[in-house]
């Protein structure tokens, strides 16, 4: 019988604050696997996540099926904007919510998974992570600022990660990105230069795979998912419309679980797909494949 199996793996996700996100539920499936777990969180949210986590309030989603709980090997502070402390403006060093969590930059991050794993603490690393000031904005009345500020979070971010952290991997070890069709086809409503930092992880999910894989044998996907009210998602202001769009004219009809998109990612990041790398795979009940609406009223 072929399983997913990742007993003795250690697995990094990065862009974890609450449960209703994509990187929540590819955190539960990886647990499911037989991973270790641990989370990378940005500091505005490190305080809310641990204290909803304390409180027992993420409890049902946490539930695996075998009874047990999900716990997080470590919850690591990280603002994927910046690769040292010396790039960190001082308006940030001081804010109240980034002071007292130590580094939270991807140099930072590196230094604490060595400290608490050794050379080679890892063997799986999930970009789960976008951010986008201006998303509401159409990208022609996009600033510079914000539309570089959703390039920087958004897509160099998995360059600097995949740069810092390969050598830390295991033999064997992979990255997984999440993109969105917005980065190939147009979707009014995802602006402010998201639609143009999907566009760059996904080119970047293929150059990195052949860099990398040469490089530190690592292989790097990306899964394209459907849409999802996550918070992160929440801020796009369309996305309950672009939810039931898709339940309308995708082929298949059921809404689409955050828990499918992290199934998906765990085959990924299994052995089973070893022979898969620079890869964008679709898990959205393949609504990417339509070139019309289904929905007669929608004509
Ligand atoms: N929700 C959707 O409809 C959808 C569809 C396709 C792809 N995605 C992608 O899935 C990924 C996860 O998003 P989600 O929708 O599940 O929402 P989410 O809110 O669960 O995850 C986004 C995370 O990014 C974190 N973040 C923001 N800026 C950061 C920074 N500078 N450094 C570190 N972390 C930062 C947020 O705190 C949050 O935890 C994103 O890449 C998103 O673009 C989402």
């Amino acid at each position: 019988m072929l399983t997913i199996d990742l007993k003795g793996k250690h697995a990094l996700v990065a862009g974890v604050a609450d449960d209703k996100g994509y990187g929540f539920a590819i955190a539960k499936a990886l647990a499911e696997a037989g991973a270790r777990v641990s989370v990378g969180t940005w500091p505005p949210t490190w305080n809310i996540f641990k204290m909803l986590l304390n409180r027992g309030k993420l409890d049902a989603s946490r539930r695996l099926a075998d009874g047990e709980l999900l716990e997080f090997d470590h919850i690591y502070p990280l603002d994927a904007a910046f690769d040292t402390m010396a790039e960190v403006p001082e308006e940030i060093k001081t804010n109240k919510r980034y002071k007292d969590v130590g580094d939270y930059t991807l140099e930072g991050l590196a230094k604490r998974l060595q400290k608490d794993g050794g050379d080679t603490p890892l063997d799986i690393v999930v970009h789960s992570l976008a951010n986008g000031p201006e998303v509401q904005k159409p990208l022609l009345e996009t600033s510079r600022s914000g539309y570089l500020a959703a390039v920087n979070v958004s897509a160099y971010s998995l360059v600097a990660m995949v740069r810092r952290l390969s050598p830390l991997m295991a033999p064997g070890g992979n990255f997984l990105a999440l993109s969105y069709l917005a980065g190939q086809r147009v979707i009014p409503g995802y602006g402010g230069g998201m639609s143009s930092a999907k566009a760059a992880l996904e080119s970047d999910v293929r150059v990195l795979a052949h860099e990398a894989g040469r490089r530190h044998q690592v292989r790097i996907n990306c899964i394209s998912a459907g849409p999802l009210a996550s918070r992160a998602a929440s801020a796009i202001g369309s996305i309950d419309r672009m939810v039931a769009y898709v339940s309308r004219n995708a082929p298949l009809g059921d809404a689409l679980s955050a828990a499918e998109v992290g199934q998906a990612a765990a085959f990924l990041c299994s052995p089973l797909a070893s022979g898969i790398t620079g890869t964008v795979v679709y898990v959205d009940k393949g609504f990417h494949a339509m070139g019309m609406p289904r929905d007669q009223s929608l004509l």
